[in-house]
This record gives C-alpha cells, sequence and structure tokens, in this order.
C-alpha cells in the first residue's frame, strides 16, 4: 500500500553569523527565520516527515578555518531543525558549502554524504552531490540500480539539470561544463528515463519545469529561501515556455540562446518567477503536486503548480 510521500523543499539560505557579511540582513528575526517557521508549520499541518535543504546550506566562503566552518554549519542546521521539529532533515551539499579555508572538511566531518538513496516508502530519494560532477556521475547507474523498483525517483541536486537561470552563468548546471557535454546528455537520458522529479537550488529563484526530451521525462522544481524579507515572496512572475531562454536571445548571446533553445521545444510547462519561499511536494497514489509558499506568515501555499499526463504518474493540483 502506498502512503503519500510529503517533502518540505527549503532552497539555498547560505547561512551566516557574521554580522558584516551582505547577507546577515536576511537572517533578521523577520527575515528567513520567519520563512523557516513557516515551513515548520506547513510541515506540521500537512504531516511531512522530510524536509529537504537542497545545498548553500551555508555562506561558507566566510568562514576562516575548520572550527570556524563547522560552527557554521551547525549554527545552520540548528536552525532547521528548530523550526521543523520530528521532521527528518536531508541535505545535499551546494557550492558554497565547501568553501573557504577549511570548508570541504567541516562539510564531510558534519553532513553525511550524498550520492545515496533514501526509500520513502514505494517511492525513493536520491541525494546527488553536484560539487564533485565526476565521481556523482560515476555513482549515477549504481544509485538508479538500488532504486530501480521504486515508482517515482525524486532527485535532490543543488545544480539544476534542465537550464532555468538567467544570468552571466548559464550553464551553471549539474555537468554543465561544455566539456562535460556528453556526460550530461547521458545524465539527462538516465534521470528521463526514470521520469525523475529534480529538486533543485542554486538559481536563487523558484520555478517549475516539465519537459519531456531524450526518450523520457523530467520534473524539476527549484527553490530559493533567500527571503530579503522586505515584501512578501514569490513577487513578479511567470514564465511560458515559449518565452524559455528569450533574455539571451534579447541580450544577442548566441550560444546562450542555442543552449536554451535547445530545450525549448521540449517543454510541456515552464514557470519561473522571482522571490524566496519553500515548497511542499506532495506526492499522493495517483497525484503529484508542488505548493509554493511565499509569505513567511502563510499557510496556504501562494501558487500550485500541476501537471497532467504521464503513464507512470500524473500531477495535478
Ligand atoms: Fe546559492
Amino acid at each position: 500500500m502506498h502512503n503519500a510521500e510529503k517533502i518540505v523543499v527549503i532552497g539555498d539560505l547560505h547561512y551566516t553569523e557574521r554580522a558584516d557579511s551582505e547577507r546577515a540582513a536576511l537572517w533578521h528575526p523577520n527575515g528567513i527565520p520567519r520563512l523557516l517557521a513557516a515551513a515548520g508549520r506547513v510541515a506540521r499541518d500537512s504531516g511531512a516527515t522530510l524536509a529537504l535543504q537542497i545545498g548553500d546550506l551555508v555562506g561558507g566562503e566566510e568562514s576562516d578555518g575548520v572550527a570556524a566552518h563547522e560552527a557554521l554549519i551547525a549554527g545552520a542546521m540548528d536552525r532547521l531543525e528548530s523550526a521543523l521539529p520530528g521532521v527528518s532533515l536531508a541535505v545535499v551539499p551546494g557550492n558554497h558549502d565547501t568553501r573557504g579555508e577549511g570548508g570541504p572538511e567541516a562539510w564531510a566531518h558534519n553532513v553525511p554524504p550524498a550520492n545515496r538513496a533514501i526509500p520513502l516508502g514505494d517511492d525513493a530519494l536520491i541525494l546527488l552531490d553536484s560539487n564533485t560532477p565526476d565521481e556523482t556521475f560515476a555513482a549515477l547507474p549504481r544509485l538508479l540500480l538500488e532504486t530501480a523498483d521504486c515508482r517515482c525517483l525524486f532527485i535532490a541536486v543543488h545544480h539544476p539539470v534542465i537550464p532555468c537561470y538567467y544570468g552571466l552563468s548559464y550553464r551553471s548546471l549539474f555537468l554543465g561544463e561544455p566539456e562535460r557535454d556528453a556526460e550530461r546528455l547521458e545524465a539527462l537520458r538516465l534521470l528521463a528515463e526514470r521520469h525523475a522529479i529534480v529538486l533543485c537550488g542554486h538559481v536563487h529563484t523558484n520555478g517549475f519545469i516539465d519537459w519531456h526530451g531524450v526518450g523520457g521525462r523530467i520534473v524539476q522544481v527549484h527553490v530559493s529561501s533567500l527571503w530579503d524579507g522586505l515584501e512578501p515572496a514569490l513577487r513578479e512572475t511567470i514564465s511560458t515556455s515559449d518565452g524559455y531562454g528569450r533574455f539571451y536571445e534579447r541580450e544577442g548571446r548566441a550560444d546562450a540562446a542555442a543552449f536554451f533553445a535547445s530545450f525549448r521545444n521540449g517543454l510541456a510547462a515552464y514557470q519561473h518567477f522571482e522571490g524566496a519561499g519553500f515548497a511542499l511536494v506532495k506526492l499522493c497514489p495517483d497525484a503529484l503536486s508542488v505548493d509554493f509558499f511565499g509569505g513567511a506568515d502563510s499557510s496556504r501555499p501562494l501558487l500550485t503548480l500541476p501537471i497532467d499526463g504521464n503513464e507512470d504518474w500524473r500531477i495535478v493540483d
């Protein structure tokens, strides 16, 4: 008998304890702490038993040595655990988590390693380390084999696998460097074959992609929790599939425009919006929905993103 899976997804946090950090203001009492408290209420009210923090837990470049970095990790984990009592916490590493002197050692000593699978009833969640792309790519077939019998496969990875970033580093993806294109396409194929639901961060925006390509389908949800506390989050909005990547055409950046265009025809759904919040991913026996929460005091989703039409599962509101 399948149990409903509910995962609270917390985005990039860049936790800092340095008052002179440019991100220190995000951690004032009405900023990210309020958002985490709201995530805790949503977890409690929905019955979610798992929270996923999607990397860039800490602003590691601001620490100085292993002990300082460990204190930063401990501080961030304490904030999460206090806000989400009774909820299991899974974390994948982001590019800022292991920055700074002693960062890699502090992370390895204090956070369970990624590149492992967590069973979720009939489903499974694979945690990937996108900071070590060669090792992670090598581990992917084993992880997929371990989860071959699951009904629905979630992938947690800091860097997106489908491009969704409008900025300078348009290839800021898992295996995104041009010299890794063969591996990147193979990883896409492996995930699409499993109709994976990718939960990611890194891009400091929120959104949702349903992409059909390389013989399968990938649903990708990207989440940011860098709430600035100045106004209700998840402001501005919303892109359409046809608008996907047009930014680069307008900017006259041919390489980036072509890269995004190569994904555009496969988009069954695409939404991308500014601001910050958290998400509740709900997988029920016959349906999946993703609720985005933005206002830190909100107990109701600001936006629910549905998708239909899949032979294995379908996403509805
Ligand atoms: Fe980040």
